[in-house]
């Protein structure tokens, strides 16, 4: 018989050597429940984040502009249901996680609270935000949990398409009249400070940072990740052509990164607490979504009610 402290030891050892924990391996109630919420977090994240560019598909200003909107929003979709299942491989409900979203229990991404004023919007998102969410998540494709970090390998993968079509929107822009210019630094100076919120809190109030890192889910703390961006960000704001609305924001060689000024930490918990621009659209709109959607997980139950009957009876019927 296996007593809990070899269980325990032999988690510990999985983590220790760099291995994954699967599915069907012991694991810490702590470690199992950190990583619902996290997953869950992110996957409602994903599918929240579909609203704000989503509302422009119907308004591209062109053919091409709208074959790729439509692919980035569809990829972000499919984002959400691989965390979905991959929070199901821990023993979540889904439906459960979804009302746990609708009420307000599980968060998603404060990002996703801000509106889109412009189709600028669209590339300074693509630019800035799933620019932060590669910084973010490319570290989690080693995380300890190996269904989440597989998930991730793949949707990094669509993330870095995301953040070029962005990019390329915005190049082309620069390039067009000065209104088109001025309509992208506007959206740079709106979008900066949230993207860069978007790592979470400092570390020194972060609540979950020490024990996520000590588990490996997580490989680095919000402070080093958003310095990470910062860095790698000001030199494509300066290709571009447009100014980061920091004057703080300075190399340091001795540090050998960019020195940047403070978010606006109060507004970030205001965001977070349900109260930022978009808060109760966003999740008003995921609700009529879900009731609208009712009739599709009823016809899939009983569509495989149906096969499982069918099944039972050994298969006849389904051969034909
Ligand atoms: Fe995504
Ligand atoms: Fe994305």
């Amino acid at each position: 018989m296996t007593t809990p402290r070899e269980l325990q030891e032999h988690f510990d050892r999985t983590i220790e050597r760099e291995q994954r924990i699967e599915p069907r391996d012991w694991m810490p109630d702590g470690y199992r429940k950190t990583l619902i919420r996290q997953i869950a977090q992110h996957a409602h994240s994903e599918i929240i984040g579909m609203q704000p560019e989503g509302k422009w598909i119907t308004r591209a200003p062109s053919l091409r502009r709208k074959a790729i909107l439509l692919a980035k929003v569809q990829d972000e979709a499919g984002h959400g249901l691989y965390l979905y299942s991959a929070a199901e491989t821990l023993g979540a409900d889904r439906g459960e996680l979804t009302e746990m979203l609708l009420d307000g229990r599980q968060k998603y991404s404060s990002i996703f609270n801000y509106p889109t004023l412009s189709y600028a919007d669209v590339g300074v998102i693509g630019w800035l935000v799933d620019g932060a969410a590669i910084c973010n998540q490319v570290p989690l494709c080693r995380s300890s949990y190996g269904p989440y970090a597989r998930a991730m390998i793949r949707i990094c993968k669509e993330e870095s398409f995301h953040q070029r079509q962005g990019y390329e929107l915005l190049l082309t822009m620069m390039r067009g009249t000065p209104e088109q210019r001025e309509a992208v630094q506007d959206a740079v100076n709106r979008w900066w400070w949230p993207s860069l919120m978007m790592f979470g809190p400092p570390d020194s109030e972060s609540r979950h940072t020490a024990r996520s890192m000590a588990w490996k889910i997580k490989r680095h703390t919000n402070d080093e990740l958003r310095q990470r961006f910062v860095d790698m960000t000001v030199p494509q704001a300066e290709a571009l052509g447009v100014t980061l609305p920091d004057p703080e924001l300075r190399w340091n060689p001795e540090r050998g990164h960019y020195d940047f000024g403070e978010p606006d930490w109060d507004e970030f918990r205001r965001v977070i607490a349900g109260d930022g621009p978009c808060n109760a659209e966003r999740i008003a709109v995921r609700r009529a979504a879900h009731e609208e959607g009712a009739w599709v997980r009823e016809a899939a139950v009983s569509y495989a009610a149906k096969q499982a009957e069918r099944a039972g009876r050994g298969g006849a019927g389904v051969a034909a």
